[in-house]
């Protein structure tokens, strides 16, 4: 009873004082996949988000408790539109009823901003599921018009990093040549509706399928001496804006120099089969952790250094029941129970972040971290990790006599 308040009662702070816990953190997005069967309830995953910072919350559908459980947060939301919708949403009756049983209820206290239709669909080689795209996201858009919300919710749709035909170096990126005439009407309609293109980029497959040739610090974002692009000069010196900016010169050679670029999905597995080299808990929290670093620095990529870098980690919690090599099931940041799967430390120091826990009501986590003891002997809690070492001991201290305050309130 009394671990259960205390639990609700630190939950509640987490809540209130999350911007000031992530001051030394980066504003970043996260996927929230759920492909799983033991995932903590919606409501618990809040303060879960807001431990680590992040701003944007992506899924891949449009959850109602998942939108409820978020409303009055302030955490913006890109919903999706699953594969299989894709063909009825051409017909304007059935995306309006879409929107106004999916959407509409949850504006405005659910910041929902943007709607994915389909997933990697024009990589999946299907020519009448790539020739539904369009019309998706067309209906869609008059739909959300006729709805007054075209000016709030844009309208896109995700691409693998296997659109690209050349990817390197990043002043020679090219779509794929088969791709290029439905890209282009899609990117002509995106243009016009303002939405940002979308591009899933792991540059952990680029390392699995070459580990003797790819350095692994240049797509750890650690320090490296990095690759110049022959032909512009730039330097990059990690391997996901040598990506990001291969979309760019794509992009410009379609037309569309200035269409924004966000990366949907890009994350590295802490786990994997024996022939997933580099899928361990350490190159995990390098990638998340030095990501996170870089998007707190507001730094745009070599072509583009000025860009509004905008990144979706890959992803909140480990799935169960995704199918696929071991490295499928163990992407996520944290485990089912709402633990930490690494110390996430914000400045690349590893022992900057601890390996506690975060406190779900449903989760069940270890309650030694929730007590005065495990605080005040300086054992670190995993939802502070990101921040440096100093603001975290003060705000953990804050945090627990603020809530020993309330405990004693609620008695
Ligand atoms: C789709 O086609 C491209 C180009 O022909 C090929 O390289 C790729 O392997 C195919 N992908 C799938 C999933 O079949
Ligand atoms: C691209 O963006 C720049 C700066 O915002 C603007 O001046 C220019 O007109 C845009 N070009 C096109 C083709 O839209
Ligand atoms: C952490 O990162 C910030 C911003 O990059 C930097 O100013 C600071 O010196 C770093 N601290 C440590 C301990 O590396
Ligand atoms: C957690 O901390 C303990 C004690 O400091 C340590 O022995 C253990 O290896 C850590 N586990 C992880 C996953 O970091």
């Amino acid at each position: 009873m009394a671990s259960d308040r205390f639990l609700r009662c630190f939950s509640l702070l987490i809540l209130l004082s999350g911007p000031a816990l992530v001051t030394a953190s980066s504003s970043i997005g996260i996927n929230y996949g759920q492909i799983a069967n033991n995932l903590p309830s919606p409501d618990d995953v809040v303060p879960l988000v807001k431990s680590v910072g992040a701003t944007r919350l992506k899924l891949y559908d449009a959850d109602p408790r998942v939108l409820k459980a978020f409303a009055g947060t302030g955490i913006e939301f890109t919903v999706g539109l699953g594969n299989e919708y894709l063909a009825r949403m051409r017909d304007p009756a059935q995306a309006l009823a879409w929107l106004k049983s999916n959407i509409q209820p949850y504006l405005p206290s659910t910041k929902i901003t943007c709607i994915t239709v389909g997933n990697e669909v024009l990589t999946l080689n299907d020519t009448s599921l790539t020739a539904d795209v369009l019309p998706a996201m067309q209906g869609l858009q008059g739909a959300l018009a006729k709805l007054g919300l075209d000016d709030q919710v844009t309208v896109t749709t995700p691409h693998s990093l296997a659109v690209l035909e050349t990817s390197y170096p990043p002043s020679a990126g090219a779509f794929r040549r088969d791709l290029a005439a439905p890209l282009t009407e899609i990117l002509k309609f995106q243009a016009k509706a303002g939405s940002p293109f979308l591009i899933n980029a792991y540059p952990f497959f680029a390392y699995k399928g070459n580990p003797r040739q790819v350095p692994l610090d240049f797509v750890l974002f650690e320090s490296n001496p990095g690759e110049v692009d022959p032909s512009t000069g730039l330097h990059y010196d990690n391997m996901l804006f040598a990506q990001i900016d291969a979309v760019h010169s794509a992009l410009a050679s379609l037309g569309f120099r200035n269409l924004t670029l966000h990366i949907s999905e890009t994350g590295w597995p802490s786990r994997g089969d024996a022939d997933e080299v580099g899928a361990t808990p350490e190159n995990a929290r390098k990638y998340n952790g030095n990501l996170m670093k870089i998007m707190a620095q507001k730094k745009g990529t070599p072509m583009r250094p000025n860009g509004d870098l905008n990144v979706y980690v890959f992803a909140l919690f480990n799935e169960n029941m995704k199918t696929g090599p071991t490295s499928e099931r163990n992407y996520g940041l944290f485990k089912p129970d709402g633990t930490p799967v690494y110390a996430l430390a914000l400045n690349g120091s590893s022992d900057a972040g601890g390996n506690g826990t975060i406190p779900t009501k449903s989760g069940s986590p270890p309650l030694a971290a929730e007590t005065p003891a495990s605080t005040s002997t300086g054992s670190s809690t995993g939802y502070l990790a990101i921040s440096s070492g100093v603001e975290r001991c003060r705000s953990a201290q804050t945090l627990f006599v603020l809530c020993l305050a309330t405990i004693k309130l609620l008695f």
